[in-house]
């Protein structure tokens, strides 16, 4: 699996995408991009999440909020993704061989992403009312803790 992996990074790397990315300075912008739309990810799902714990504002409800804030979410996380597999590209042979790349890519990520994609359904029905119930609360703290260990996981890449 490793060894096919490592095959399809090595020609991403060498497409004129990777090359691109990685010669003409344009790396810095694509980190912003993936910058940006992981602020904009994160802060979307996190305001959602305070919401269901009882903080902010209280005359809008979660579910009103998830709402309001669902076309801006998945418009980040294109962004971030976008950004992300672009970062990728540029040393690819690298990040597939990096434990920390491959934990947040390979099981963090999807991990966190399903738990949102569960959590946001739910608050529809469990975000109707001023103070949603436990087992909303709960799924609320458990998807800030997955993001926040899909950070942690990234910010640990270039340690290897
Ligand atoms: C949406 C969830 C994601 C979050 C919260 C996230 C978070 C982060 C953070 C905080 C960093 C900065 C690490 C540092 O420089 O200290 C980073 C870097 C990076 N991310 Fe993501 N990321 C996400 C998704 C992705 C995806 C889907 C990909 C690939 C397709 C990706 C690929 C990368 C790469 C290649 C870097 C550069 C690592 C380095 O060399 O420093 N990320 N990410």
């Amino acid at each position: 699996m490793l060894d096919f992996l490592q095959s399809l990074a090595k020609w991403l790397e060498s497409t004129s995408l990777g090359t691109g990315i990685r010669t003409t300075g344009i790396y810095p912008f694509v980190q912003t991009l993936h910058f940006t739309g992981l602020s904009l990810w994160l802060g979307t799902n996190v305001i959602v999440d305070l919401r269901l714990l009882g903080v902010g504002n209280q005359r809008q409800t979660a579910a009103e909020l998830s709402r309001a804030l669902w076309a801006w979410n998945w418009i980040a996380f294109a962004l971030a993704v976008l950004g992300g597999f672009l970062l990728f590209s540029a040393t690819s042979t690298l990040y597939v061989a990096n434990p920390a790349f491959q934990f947040k890519l390979g099981l963090l990520v999807p991990l966190a992403l399903i738990w949102h994609l569960v959590v946001q359904r739910r608050t529809e029905t469990w975000g109707r009312e001023a103070d949603a119930p436990a087992v909303a609360k709960i799924s609320a703290l458990i998807e800030m803790l997955l993001w926040l260990c899909v950070v942690s996981a990234a910010v640990e890449i270039p340690s290897y």
